[in-house]
């Protein structure tokens, strides 16, 4: 394991992640490393967890601030969660664990645009970080880090943090040093400037991450994979989807609207998002680019397949079997992959320069074309906006996908008045569903909600949709935007009472 620390005088630093952990205290705040899965530590926060419960048996409370680049894995956010150790956690959940605690009010977080992250932390908002625990795979003679599957917000964790723990994970392969592309020209206002990013094959930064030596007060090896999750085969409706959507892409290039080579594609988590990828397989596309959060499966297909040229992001998201083919082929994959801060790889800036393609899943969609991607029935948190919002806004094309309907067909995805709003209609351009592919580019609300429900909303609850429609250009207080407030909400409440949205007659 020494050979991955070449730097002399850390080596004295290497403990056990018991060790690692005692030196963090209650009340305090953690900036761990890991981002959807990938290239979070794996040891210390396990450590954390069986002390804060022998210090919750011992009847010491003892809970942490823990901020992240994005989802990690269960030995981080489930081990921290279960052991009740989380008091405060930023900016992206989707651990089960975690997840319950916080809807049953046992846990704050603070679910924000990925890309505000480090700006935010960097501006005080977010109050001082007293620890970074950062997963790298390797310290260099010099004592710049060698990063590892995701980057996230280590840099500015590294760089805001009072002390540092460093996790040196033997399983990330080697070859992952020279992927990286770190760019440390960010600054506060009035001093920003220009990134100088055009391209999303461009490189602007340098590979490794630096860090103070002084500051690394432990050093913990470890030997375990990341949380890679395998996906599931595309269904009917996720292979619907995709066809719609590759059917707007090829007729946008037909019309003049997008090059041949399209733009580059950003493309969310998730099995929907897997198989549209998988489309982009089968052509006619090629000199594809992606400027994205997540390199995941079919990106991996897109670049095997000799598609798509150059995949940009902040980490890793693979299954099993794509962690290994990546592990194996490292060398062949590197040149075509930059993983970047999650600040650059989100930058509203950037996606509105180089005119991302967004391709992002929904929980509902209203028929006005207001999006929810965060909150079940208005009030029970699935994840988080996670990179949505950076993309959606800024995007050359915003476009959101989900099956018509949620549960077995006892939820609508298209309902009248959407329970949470995270996308307002004017961030949202496209919406597909099994059912059809709804453009609303330039159409006024009404127009937008004729068509929604007749393309996107599932045959089961078109009628209703469309009653209430009809009805709400009848009663509505004002035409511009219809609605019937008292009645909007009202198949939520059905959902809540009856466990359908469904009208039983
Ligand atoms: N009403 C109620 N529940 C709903 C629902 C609806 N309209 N739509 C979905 N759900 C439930 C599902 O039943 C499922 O519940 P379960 O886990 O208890 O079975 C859960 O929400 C997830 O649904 P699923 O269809 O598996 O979603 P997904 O994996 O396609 O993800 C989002 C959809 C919206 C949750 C996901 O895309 C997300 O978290 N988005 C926000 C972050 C994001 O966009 N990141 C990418 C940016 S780069």
């Amino acid at each position: 394991m020494n050979e991955r620390i070449a730097c002399e005088k850390l080596r004295g630093r290497i403990m056990g992640a018991a060790d690692a952990a005692a030196l963090i205290a209650s009340g305090t705040t953690i900036g761990m490393s890991g981002f959807t899965g990938s290239g979070y530590p794996k040891a210390v926060p396990l450590a954390l967890a069986a002390r804060i419960e022998a210090e919750h048996a011992a009847g010491r409370p003892f809970r942490v601030r823990v901020w992240t680049g994005a989802s990690t894995g269960p030995e981080l956010d489930g081990a921290l969660a279960k052991a009740g150790g989380i008091e405060f956690r930023l900016p992206y959940n989707s651990d089960p664990i975690a997840r319950e605690k916080i809807n049953r009010g046992e846990m704050d977080y603070f679910d924000m645009h990925l890309s505000q992250v480090a700006p935010m932390a960097w501006q005080g908002f977010l109050g001082p970080l007293d620890t970074a625990v950062v997963e790298v795979s390797g310290i260099r003679a010099d004592g710049s880090l060698i990063p590892s599957s995701s980057v996230g917000n280590n840099k500015t964790w590294l760089d805001r943090a009072s002390k540092v723990i460093l996790e040196i994970n033997r399983w990330q392969n080697p070859a992952l040093e020279g992927m990286h592309d770190i760019y440390y020209g960010t600054a506060l206002p009035p001093h920003r400037i220009p990134i100088p990013l055009v391209r999303a094959s461009d490189r602007i930064g340098e590979p490794y991450l630096r860090c103070d030596p002084d500051k690394i007060v432990a050093i913990v090896e470890t030997d375990a994979p990341d949380r890679n999750l395998p996906f599931a085969a595309p269904d009917a409706s996720a292979q619907a989807i995709a066809g719609h959507l590759l059917e707007f892409l090829r007729h946008e290039v037909a019309v003049g609207r997008l090059p041949a080579t399209l733009l580059p594609i950003q493309s969310g988590v998730g099995n929907i998002a897997n198989a549209v990828l998988g489309g982009l397989v089968e052509g006619p596309f090629s000199g594809l680019t992606a400027y994205t959060e997540v390199i995941q499966d079919g990106m991996l297909d897109l670049l095997d397949a000799g598609r798509l040229d150059i995949a940009s992001a902040t980490a890793f998201s693979l299954s099993p079997e794509a962690a290994l083919r990546i592990n194996e082929g490292m060398a062949r994959y590197r040149d075509r992959m930059i993983l970047r801060p999650q600040e650059i790889s989100n930058h509203p800036e950037l996606i509105r320069r180089l005119g991302c393609i967004a391709m992002n899943g929904l929980i509902e969609a209203d028929i006005y074309g207001n999006v929810n991607s965060t909150h079940i029935m208005g009030s029970r948190i699935q994840n988080g906006i996670g990179g949505s919002g950076d993309f959606a806004r800024n995007a050359y094309v915003s476009i959101f996908m989900t099956p018509s309907t949620a549960r077995g067909g006892a939820i609508s995805a298209i309902v009248p008045q959407a329970s949470h709003v995270d996308h307002i209609t004017q961030d949202v351009q496209v919406i597909v569903t099994e059912q059809g592919l709804a453009d609303l580019r330039g159409l006024s609300p009404k127009q937008r909600a004729r068509l929604i429900i007749e393309k996107c909303a599932h045959p089961d609850y078109r009628p209703a949709l469309a009653d209430y429609f009809a009805r709400a250009l009848k009663g509505s207080y004002g035409l511009q935007s219809p609605s019937l407030p008292g009645e909007a909400l009202s198949w939520h409440q059905r959902f809540l009472e009856t466990g359908s949205m469904l009208e039983r007659s």
